[in-house]
């Protein structure tokens, strides 16, 4: 009997067995060495030497739970505000440490409903905000819905906690193919205010769905949550510190969030941990209230050690330049694959994370509720045979590049030329018409 219960972001394939990790690689069962092409949560590979030394240390640090103070908790504030939000503190106040993405949307999301004295929440079509309480109802993606799916129609689905008010997304790809995307385009934000005068809060993401950073589209939103009396909650889960190639994905607009959700490589993938950082506004509101929610791993010192060690090594090794700098190149070769192949839809991403979409059924549909392997599964399996573990969104259609932050340029070209064969496999399906 198989004692461990697994879920899958590949849907209807078998997960890649691994049983180690050096540098940009993990080591299978079977042997191979095959190069880690799509974690979000391992900005560094796995064993980067500086991690490895500062929770070698910190192993040893006694456990203090969030409702005693601890000094490394301080220093890893400190450290978030010195290196991470450099330049930011004009609005940046405070932080919050926790343990998940998820939890930090939660987090961020119950405070705004406590703040405005209002219970819906806004986000954009197609977003993914984890599965914990208020992120799992701004999770808008249908298949990701915490319940239980199963062919037939016979999904079991949990109930939301709060009403949810979907935006239309952002436009913006690098690349289209000729025979369109089948998205309805430039939907407008008409319907945004009415929707946002009634909301909490708007949390926006810059990755979910393939919608990445739109300067134009994050500054109308954030002037029409303010003016409507809704927090904007940037969800930089995926992009802050690291992948968007600068500090924060919002830093490309003008506007300034009044919460923002850090997590994923926080910790520098070696430590679950994430965080929620107020503006000085948000902390001023909060002010002669108690804030008497503890838990008890949340800014656990081992995660405290690694927040620290993961900004230091951001900052000494100058990965945000270097991200920017292969940014360019993911941006180019990804374009010349795109063209090669007619089962490729759109191209969209920025810095370190990118969505190549294929021709396939409307996403809107599907609740993961089909036992066969989808197209972007399929591809995702021939890139395993072809040495990389490359993600889908969890969608049929929608497969994502996210490799460590220290991929090296030979490496990242062979990610490249992985993922052009393996798109071979949808060319086929594609061309062989829906019959
Ligand atoms: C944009 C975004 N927000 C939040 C989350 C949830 O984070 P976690 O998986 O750590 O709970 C994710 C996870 O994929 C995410 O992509």
């Amino acid at each position: 009997m198989q004692r461990l219960l697994r879920t899958g972001l590949n849907a209807g394939t078998e997960a890649p067995r691994v049983v180690g990790g050096e540098g940009v690689h993990f080591l299978l069962a079977d042997g191979r060495r095959v190069l880690d092409g799509s974690n979000t949560g391992g900005p560094l590979g796995h064993g980067h030497p500086g991690m490895v030394a500062a929770l070698r240390e910190a192993v040893a640090l006694p456990m203090v739970s969030e409702g005693w103070s601890w000094l490394g908790r301080d220093q890893a504030a400190e450290d978030l505000f010195d290196i991470g939000l450099a330049g930011e503190t004009g609005w940046a106040g405070a932080v919050r440490f926790c343990l998940s993405g998820s939890e930090a949307n939660d987090i961020a999301l119950s405070l705004a409903q406590a703040l405005t004295g209002r219970q819906p929440l806004a986000t954009r079509e197609r977003a993914y905000h984890g599965l914990v309480g208020l992120s799992r109802d701004v999770t808008t993606q249908p298949h990701w819905h915490g319940g239980l799916a199963a062919p037939e129609g016979r999904s079991r689905l949990p109930f939301p906690c709060a009403p949810v008010h979907v935006l239309p997304p952002p436009d913006g790809a690098l690349y289209e193919s000729a025979t369109g995307t089948g998205r309805p385009a430039g939907l407008g934000l008409q319907t945004a205010p009415a929707m946002l005068a009634q909301s909490c809060a708007m949390i926006l993401d810059y990755t979910q769905g393939g919608f990445y950073h739109d300067a134009a589209y994050q500054d109308a939103l954030a002037g029409l949550a303010r003016a409507n009396g809704a927090l904007w909650v940037a969800d930089e889960v995926v992009t802050g510190l690291g992948r968007a190639g600068r500090p924060f994905a919002f830093q490309g607009g003008a506007s300034r969030p009044d919460i923002v959700t850090l997590g994923k490589g926080l910790g520098g993938g070696s430590v679950a941990v994430a965080a929620v950082v107020l503006s000085h506004e948000v902390v001023a509101a909060m002010r002669g209230s108690a804030w008497q929610n503890y838990g008890t791993l949340r800014g656990h010192p081992l995660a405290m050690a690694a927040v620290s060690a993961y900004l230091r090594i951001l900052r000494d090794e100058a990965l945000l330049p270097r991200v920017a700098a292969l940014a360019g190149c993911f941006a180019q070769r990804l374009q010349e694959i795109a063209r090669r192949h007619p089962s490729v839809c759109r191209v969209a991403g920025q810095g370190l994370h990118w969505t190549v979409e294929l021709h396939g059924p409307d996403w809107r549909h599907w609740l993961a509720d089909s036992a066969e392997a989808p197209i972007a599964s399929q591809v995702a399996a021939r890139a395993l045979e072809l040495g990389a573990v490359i993600g889908t969104s969890g969608e049929q259609t929608s497969l994502f590049l996210a490799p460590p932050l220290v991929i090296g340029d030979a490496e990242a070209e062979q990610l490249l030329a992985i993922l052009d064969e393996s798109l071979d496999v949808a060319d086929r399906v594609h061309n062989a018409g829906p019959g």
